[in-house]
This record gives C-alpha cells, structure tokens and sequence, in this order.
C-alpha cells in the first residue's frame, strides 16, 4: 500500500512537470512567435518608408513636409534593428538566415550602416534639395540591399514563394 502511494504521488508529480513544461515551451513558443511578427512589421514599416520617398521622387510630388515626415520614420525604425534581431528565431515563416546570430559583429555593422544612411537622410530631407534627396534615397537603398544580401534568404528560397506564412 504505502509503496503504491508512493509511486501515484511521483505519478501526479511527473504529470505535472509535463504540464509545466508544455505550458513552458508554448510561452516560449509564443515569444518566438512575437519576436518573428516583430521585425517583419519593422522591416514593413521601414519598406513603406522608402516607397514613399521613392513615389515622392518619381512623381515629383509636393506634399509639404513629407519626406522629411518618411525619412524620420525610416531613422526611428533603424534604431530599433537591433533589438528586434535580439532574440534569435530562424524556424517558422521566416527570411532571416542564420548568420544574424552566428556573425553578430556583421550584422551589427550593417545595422550601423542603415542607422548612418538613414541619420544623413533626415538632414537631406530637411533641407529640400530634390536631387540631394535621390541621392540619399539610393544611398539608403543599398544599406537596406546589403543587410539583405547577406542576412535575408534570397527571394527563391522565400517563405513567401513556398507558401506558408502570410
Ligand atoms: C541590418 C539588416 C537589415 C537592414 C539594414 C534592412 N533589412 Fe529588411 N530585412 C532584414 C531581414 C533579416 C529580413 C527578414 C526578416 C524575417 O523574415 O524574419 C528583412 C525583411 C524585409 C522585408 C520583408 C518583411 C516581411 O514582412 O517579411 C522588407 C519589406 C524589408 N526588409 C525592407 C527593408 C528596407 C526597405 C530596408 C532599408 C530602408 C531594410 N529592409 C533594411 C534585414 C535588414
């Protein structure tokens, strides 16, 4: 009898370990999840910036103040690149490779890159020069082109192509 006791009690003990540890791993799930949802809306975010500003160019559009409004924006997102790239997630619909995490000092090199472009951008917009602007625009461009080149999967292997995920 006792000896039986003792085994439902370890039962009751082991069972709800598991239920601690699924409920763990969801949490962690979930996290992950988050932090996949994040950068995307980020990286969205910073892409609806620079149709802007490239829609301003290529239309010779006159909005008063929008480029300058685009350009803080895409100045502001930068700063945050850093730490949405924090937690490191590459399963799931995801475009990031790896190599965010396993050469951090490269990365953060082109997170500095895009900080740099897109400080220098705020100042060229506030001033109003069009073609200064284009050029700026591009510069910021291709901070944005060799981040991907390097850390983003190339637009074949998208999860986007395969299609899983939204
Ligand atoms: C320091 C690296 C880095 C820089 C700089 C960067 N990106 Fe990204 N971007 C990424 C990575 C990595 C992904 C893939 C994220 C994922 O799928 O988890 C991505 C994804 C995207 C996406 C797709 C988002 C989605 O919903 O899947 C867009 C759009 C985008 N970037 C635009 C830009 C533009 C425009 C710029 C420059 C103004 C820029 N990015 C600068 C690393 C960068």
């Amino acid at each position: 009898m006792r000896t039986s006791s003792i085994w439902k009690a370890a039962l009751a003990g082991a069972a709800l370990l598991h239920v601690a540890a699924t409920a763990h791993a969801q949490g962690e799930a979930k996290v992950d999840e988050g932090a996949l949802k994040y950068r995307q809306s980020l990286m969205e975010a910073v892409g609806g910036d620079m149709a802007a500003l490239t829609n301003i160019l290529k239309y010779g559009l006159t909005v008063p103040g929008a480029a300058q409004v685009h350009a803080e924006g895409l100045a502001s997102h930068a700063k945050l690149t850093t730490v949405a790239f924090e937690r490191k997630v590459t399963a799931g619909p995801t475009d990031a490779e790896p190599a965010i995490w396993e050469k951090p000092d490269e990365f953060a090199q082109s997170v500095q890159k895009f900080e740099a472009e897109t400080a220098k951008l705020v100042d060229v917009a506030k001033n109003g020069d069009l073609a200064a602007l284009g050029a700026q625009v591009k510069a910021t461009g291709k901070s944005c082109g060799s981040c991907h080149d390097s850390f983003r999967k190339p637009k074949e292997e998208s999860f986007k192509r395969k299609g899983g995920g939204s």
